[in-house]
């Protein structure tokens, strides 16, 4: 007898249902495999990442790949001694995404020094976990504000 899968969408809804309604539900079964693999805080960042995008006017700014290719790029300008804007883009995964969207926001406000001593487990610890496989993430997110901040003038 055939395995009844509760994680599909048979060819009647799709019939009956809207596109939105439908992107929704696709939306909805990745968002319930996601939240096997990863912590609330990860999908948070993820689905709204928080200071995402160039910063035109930065102080400093530097884009890294790593292990894998992805690439981060984090801008910061600074008012004073302290990171008043944080901005970063990036064409990787999602707990890329996640990594840098939750490093900015450990960073904005701190000084640079302070910024810098930011470690790839505190921001593994912040997110609430990561799978090993994607510990490199947030390697890649720490060591690319590392290396924005060592450019500051
Ligand atoms: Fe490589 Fe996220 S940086 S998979």
């Amino acid at each position: 007898m055939a395995e009844k899968f509760s994680n599909t969408i048979s060819m009647r809804d799709v019939y009956m249902k809207s596109d939105d309604e439908i992107f929704d539900d696709i939306e909805g079964l990745v968002l319930k495999d996601a939240a096997k693999l990863y912590s609330p805080t990860v999908i948070e960042h993820f689905n709204s990442p928080h200071n995402f995008g160039a910063i035109e006017d930065a102080h400093a700014n530097t884009f890294m790949s790593g292990i894998c290719g992805d690439t981060i790029g984090i801008f910061v300008t600074m008012a004073g001694e302290k990171i008043s804007e944080i901005g970063f883009v990036t064409n990787g995964c999602g707990p890329t995404i996640a990594c840098a969207s939750a490093l900015t926001c450990m960073a904005k406000g701190k000084n640079p020094d302070e910024a810098r001593k930011i470690s790839s487990q505190q921001l593994i610890e912040f997110l609430g976990g990561l799978p090993i496989e994607h510990t490199h993430c947030a390697d890649l997110a720490v060591n690319t504000l590392r290396g924005t901040l060592a450019k500051l003038p």
